[in-house]
Formats: structure tokens, C-alpha cells, sequence
């Protein structure tokens, strides 16, 4: 029988990402709950609260009104502009509504904007741990990533002075996730200032994603406060982990009218407008009490201090504080060389079949010898995830 040729079924640059890591984990894990398996689930980062009851009632009263139809590329006027009030009363920036791009979640507000602003070769910085997507996504618009390591050490802390010895010619972009996702490190607003003006000097973007802008647990701070930096910053947020709505898809932009522009450009021939109903809920999660915020981040604080807690009594196991977000990233190294375990990815996909305890491996967010684990989750389940991972881990 004759061979056919070699057919390319899929484009280079689909063929330059993978699938990502969290998604993954999240389907394997599903496909041992659907066999019966009773699991504990520090997989997946999304809230375990219920979005806020006048955020759902505002989304039915939208449909009831019959706003279910397309909007305008870039969102309703009315979000818009509950967007730029709600981060300049939170954080003293001076966006105008024509600087907001409503998007459906921040991971397409990241998407668009890396597309829009990175070319095929162009280099964009970005510190490891890094959250999953940043690295694909970046790839997938022909960027090449410039990794720069932060120390477990030092609490995973960045300094302008170690991205600024990674700036060439060719940078176009850095991106910072600050609380990070996966290490829930916090930047100091002196680094992250000295960071932006270092890269307005020198006419590099600044991508800061702020998806958890609001679960930082010592302070407050957004890149968009440093009103001289603002030409050449891009602020993603979302509204999924601040009000609990990582179902509802809706994430924004804040930029330069030129970037937001592009931006609508860019998703006038993709997405078009997010969804009408969630944008109606959006305004009311924006404008509405912001009580629910508060309680939620206090709610989150509470576990993270008994998730460290409780990784503690795991000998062996190093873990630095997290000062924002909802993860852990501990260090599960010193168990490499026993039982056949040589990895994070051994240690999760083990913990996971063996123990039932779903985590990420680190090698998804650039390091070897950590995994992830996100403690929103009720307080039992902790407990009960950790007794099994310490009963694995004393067997090994
Ligand atoms: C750092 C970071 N950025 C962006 C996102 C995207 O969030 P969403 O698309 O739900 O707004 C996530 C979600 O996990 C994240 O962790």
C-alpha cells in the first residue's frame, strides 16, 4: 500500500502550546471522581464561596429585561465606567472609560493584549513562578519568554534591579502577577514602581495582571496608581476571584485609548462583546457593597494560616508564607530519590491516584521542586487533605 505524504494538520503556532496544566489536572482528576473516587481538591484556582446573591439577583432581573442581546465591542458604557470609578476609588488611578475594554475573563484581556502588543521574536519578560498560560500565550503570539528566577528563599520576591538585568533591545513587554498565582508573593509597591518607571524610560510595556488584586492580605496596591508609568502600562483584571464569579467570564483591560483601541479591534473578529446579562451582574458586583470582598479575603486569610500550618507537621516539606491570592507552593524536594519519585509531577500524579488529593505539578509554573495547592476550600477539607497527603508522604 502506498504511503500518503506527511500532511501538517495543525498550524505552527497552535503546535507551539500545550494544553494548560491546570485544565489538565482538573480533567484528570474529574475522570477519577466520575469512577467513584472520593477526592480532596486543591487543584483547581477558583473560589469556593457562592457569588454574592445581588450579583446573581442582577443577572436574572437583566434577563427578565431582555438585556441578552450583542453590546458594543468593548462593553456597555455603564460597565465601563463602573470599572474605571471602582479601581480609581480603590486605587487613586485616573482611567477614563474609553481606557476600560470589558472582556470575557481576564485570561482573553491578556490574550488580546499580548496579541496586540508582541510580535513574532520580541522578548517579554517574565519572572518565574509564573501562573500557566503567560508562558503559551505569549509563545502562541511568536514572543520568546525571558524567565527570571526569584529564591523560595526570599519569599519569591522581585526587584526592579533583577528585570532590569534582563532588559535587551528586543524586550517588548514584562509581565507582573502581583499577588502571584502560583507562590502568592506579593511585589513591594517600591519594586513594582521602580519597574514601571525603569520601563516607561525605556518604552517597554508593562502587563500587570491583577486578577487578585484584591486578595492581597498586607496592603493594597495596582501598577495603575503610578500616573507617570500609565503610557506604557496594561492593567488585566477580573472579576472572578474578587466576587467569586469565575463562571460568568468577565475580565477587563485598562490601557491607553490607542492599546484599548487595537484591543477592541482585535476582539471585534473573535469574542465580539462579552455576554449582556453578565456585564448587567457585572455593573452590580462593581457598584454594589463591597462587604462581600472584605469577607471573603478574611475568609481566605484564615485558611491560608491553617494550610500552613498543617503542611508544617509534613516533615521535610518547606513552604514560604504567602501574602496574597489562594495558593500554596511548598517544596517537596527532599522526598526526590525515594520510592521512585524524582519529581513535582511524580509527587502530584502520585498524590493524586494514590492519596486522591488533587494538586498542580510546579513544572507548569517553571519550577521543579514545588506543587501547587489552592486552599479555597472549606476548613474540613483542609484538614482532611493534608491528613492524607502526611499519611502518603510518611509511607514514601
Ligand atoms: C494569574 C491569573 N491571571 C488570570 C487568570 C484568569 O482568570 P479569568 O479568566 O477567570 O478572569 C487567572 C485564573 O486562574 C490567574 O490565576
Amino acid at each position: 500500500m502506498a504511503t500518503l505524504p506527511a500532511v501538517k494538520q495543525f498550524s505552527d503556532r497552535v503546535n507551539r502550546i500545550e494544553i494548560s496544566a491546570t485544565m489538565a489536572v482538573v480533567a484528570e482528576a474529574a475522570k477519577l471522581k466520575a469512577g467513584g473516587a472520593d477526592l480532596v481538591e486543591f487543584g483547581a484556582g477558583e473560589p469556593h464561596f457562592a457569588t454574592p446573591q445581588h450579583i446573581k439577583d442582577a443577572a436574572i432581573a437583566a434577563i427578565q429585561q431582555n438585556f441578552t442581546r450583542y453590546t458594543a465591542v468593548s462593553g456597555i458604557p455603564e460597565l465601563r465606567a463602573a470599572i474605571v470609578k471602582r479601581h480609581a476609588t480603590d486605587f487613586g488611578s485616573n482611567y477614563k472609560p474609553e481606557e476600560a475594554i470589558v472582556s470575557t475573563g481576564g485570561k482573553l484581556a491578556l490574550f488580546n493584549a499580548i496579541q496586540v502588543l508582541v510580535d513574532h521574536g520580541d522578548e517579554v519578560i517574565l519572572p518565574v513562578p509564573y501562573w500557566v498560560s503567560f508562558k503559551d500565550i505569549i509563545e502562541y503570539a511568536g514572543g520568546r519568554c525571558v524567565y527570571v528566577e526569584t529564591d523560595e528563599a526570599d519569599g519569591f520576591q522581585l526587584t526592579a534591579e533583577m528585570i532590569e538585568r534582563n532588559v535587551t533591545p528586543r524586550t517588548r513587554a514584562i509581565v507582573i502577577n502581583s499577588p502571584n498565582n502560583p507562590s502568592g508573593a506579593v511585589l513591594a509597591p517600591e519594586e513594582f514602581t521602580a519597574i514601571l518607571k525603569m520601563a516607561h524610560r525605556r518604552g517597554i510595556y508593562v502587563i500587570a495582571d491583577e486578577c487578585y488584586v484584591y486578595l492581597n492580605f498586607n496592603g493594597s496596591f495596582s501598577a495603575g496608581s503610578v500616573a507617570e508609568a500609565r503610557e506604557h502600562t496594561v492593567i488585566v483584571g477580573s472579576l472572578s476571584k474578587t466576587y467569586a464569579m469565575t463562571g460568568w467570564r468577565l475580565g477587563y483591560a485598562l490601557a491607553p485609548a490607542p492599546i484599548t483601541s487595537a484591543f477592541t479591534k482585535l476582539q471585534s473578529q473573535n469574542t465580539s462583546s462579552t455576554a449582556h446579562m453578565i456585564q448587567k451582574a457585572a455593573v452590580a458586583a462593581l457598584t454594589g457593597p463591597q462587604d462581600c470582598v472584605a469577607e471573603m479575603k478574611a475568609g481566605y486569610i484564615q485558611l491560608r494560616d491553617q494550610i500552613l500550618a498543617e503542611l508544617a507537621t509534613i516533615p521535610r516539606i518547606t513552604c514560604s508564607r504567602p501574602e496574597g491570592a489562594f495558593y500554596v507552593y511548598p517544596n517537596v524536594s527532599a522526598y526526590f530519590g525515594r520510592n521512585g519519585i524524582n519529581s513535582a509531577g511524580e509527587v502530584s500524579r502520585r498524590l493524586l491516584h494514590e492519596a486522591h488529593v488533587v494538586t498542580v505539578p510546579g513544572e507548569a509554573f517553571g519550577t521543579r521542586d514545588h506543587i501547587r495547592l489552592s486552599y479555597a476550600t472549606s476548613a474540613a477539607e483542609i484538614t482532611k487533605g493534608l491528613k492524607w497527603m502526611r499519611d502518603w508522604f510518611a509511607k514514601l
